[in-house]
C-alpha cells in the first residue's frame, strides 16, 4: 500500500514537460511457427517521455517481453516486424548492425526476464560491471571498484567482495539479474528495459530492488519501460501503466488515474485479483494468439460483453488528457 502511494505522489509530476525518447507506432512483431502466425505484439503505439518509467503490465505470454525486445531488435529469425519505433526521433529499424551495437549497452539497456546468457562465464561478475563502470564513468581502477561494490550492496548481493570474484554459475538467475541490473545503471542508459525485476523475490528484497531502480531513474533522470506481472511494483514505480492483452494495448493512463479507477474491464479485473482486493481471479485465460477471438479479445473472459463485443473489434479511443482504452463499453 505504501508503494501504491508513493507512486501516485509522483505520477502527476514527472511526465509533464519533458520530450519524447521513444515513440512506438503501430509495432507489429509475428512470428511464424509450424505454418500458423503468432500476432505477439499487434499493432501497439506508446511513447516514453525522457525522465519516465512507464509501467508494462499484463498476463503472461501477452507480448510484454516480446515488446521490450523488438525495441533492440533481439529478435529470433522467425520474426517479421513492422511499424516504427523511434528513439530520439530516429528510426531504429532502419539503423545498420553497427549502429544498432551502439545503441544497445550504450543509450538503451535491455536487464532480460531471464538472464542466464547475458553474462559472460569465464569472467567473474564483478570484473564484468567494473569493465561498463570503466568504460561510462571517468574513475581510477579504485574507485570503479568502490562503486561496483557500493551497487552490489545496493542491490542486496550479500557480501559484496566475494560476490565480485564470483563466476556467472555461481550465481541464482535472481542475482544474475542485479548484477545485469548493476551493469545496466553503471551505462548510464537513456532508456532502462527491466523485464521483470522482482521476479521471485521475497518481499524485503522486491522493496530493495524497487527502491534502487527508482532511486537510479530519478538521480540519472533515466527513462525506464519497467515490464511486470506485479502491479504493486508498477505502482510504486511508474508514471504511467500501459495494460496488455493479447498483444494489445487495452488501457493506458496515468498510474494513479489508472489505479484509482481503471476504465477497462480487464484492469479492472486484474487489480480485483490482487490480495489486497480481495483476490478475485477473472475467470478464464487468455486466448491463444494464434486463434484469437472475432471482435474484441477479452469477450470471452468478459462479463460486460454483448452482442458488438463479440462482433467487432474496439480500437484503442482517448478517453480525457492522457487515458486511452479499448473497449465499448468503459467502466465508469
Ligand atoms: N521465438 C518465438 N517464436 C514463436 N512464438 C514466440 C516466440 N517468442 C515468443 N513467442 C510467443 O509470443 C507470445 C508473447 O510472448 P512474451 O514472451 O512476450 O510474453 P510475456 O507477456 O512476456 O509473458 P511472461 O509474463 O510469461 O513473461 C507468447 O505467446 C509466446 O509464446
Ligand atoms: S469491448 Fe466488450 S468485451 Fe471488450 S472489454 Fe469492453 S465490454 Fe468487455
Ligand atoms: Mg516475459
Amino acid at each position: 500500500m505504501v508503494l501504491v502511494q508513493t507512486a501516485m505522489e509522483n505520477s502527476e509530476q514527472k511526465a509533464k514537460t519533458a520530450e519524447t525518447l521513444l515513440e512506438i507506432r503501430n509495432l507489429k512483431t509475428y512470428f511464424k511457427i509450424n505454418g500458423s502466425i503468432v500476432k505477439a505484439v499487434d499493432n501497439v503505439s506508446l511513447k516514453i517521455i525522457n525522465g519516465e518509467i512507464l509501467g508494462l503490465i499484463g498476463e503472461t505470454g501477452c507480448g510484454k517481453s516480446v515488446l521490450g525486445l523488438s525495441i533492440l531488435r533481439l529478435l529470433p529469425e522467425n520474426a517479421k516486424i513492422e511499424g516504427n519505433l523511434l528513439f530520439r526521433g530516429k528510426e531504429i529499424l532502419s539503423l545498420s548492425k553497427a549502429e544498432m551495437r551502439k545503441l544497445r549497452g550504450k543509450e538503451i539497456v535491455l536487464i532480460p526476464q531471464n538472464p542466464s546468457t547475458s553474462l559472460n562465464p569465464l569472467m567473474q561478475i564483478g570484473c564484468q560491471v567494473l569493465e561498463a563502470v570503466i568504460r561510462h564513468h571517468n574513475l581510477k581502477k579504485s574507485e570503479a571498484v568502490s562503486k561496483v561494490l557500493d551497487l552490489f550492496s545496493k542491490l542486496k548481493l550479500q557480501e559484496p567482495p566475494r560476490k565480485f570474484r564470483d563466476f556467472p554459475h555461481q550465481l541464482s538467475g535472481g542475482m544474475k539479474q542485479r548484477v545485469l541490473m548493476a551493469m545496466g545503471v553503471a551505462c548510464n542508459p537513456k532508456l532502462i528495459i527491466v523485464d521483470e525485476p522482482t521476479k521471485g523475490l521475497d518481499a524485503v528484497l522486491r522493496i530493495e530492488v524497487v527502491r534502487m531502480l527508482k532511486e537510479t531513474a530519478s538521480a540519472a533522470g533515466t527513462s525506464m519501460l519497467l515490464i511486470t506481472h506485479d502491479f504493486s511494483v508498477a505502482a510504486a514505480l511508474a508514471h504511467r501503466i500501459a495494460v496488455m492483452y493479447a498483444g494489445e494495448i487495452v488501457e493506458m493512463g496515468k498510474t494513479a488515474a489508472v489505479l484509482r479507477n481503471p476504465r477497462h474491464p480487464y484492469t479492472a479485473g486484474l487489480l480485483n485479483s490482487l490480495p489486497g482486493k480481495g483476490f478475485n481471479p477473472i475467470p478464464g485465460s487468455s486466448p491463444s494468439i494464434i486463434s484469437l477471438p472475432e471482435g474484441c479479445r477479452f469477450h470471452p473472459r468478459c462479463s460486460r460483453a454483448n452482442m458488438k463485443c463479440t462482433a467487432s473489434h474496439p480500437e484503442l479511443v482517448k478517453l480525457n488528457d492522457d487515458h486511452f482504452v479499448r473497449c465499448f463499453n468503459v467502466c465508469f
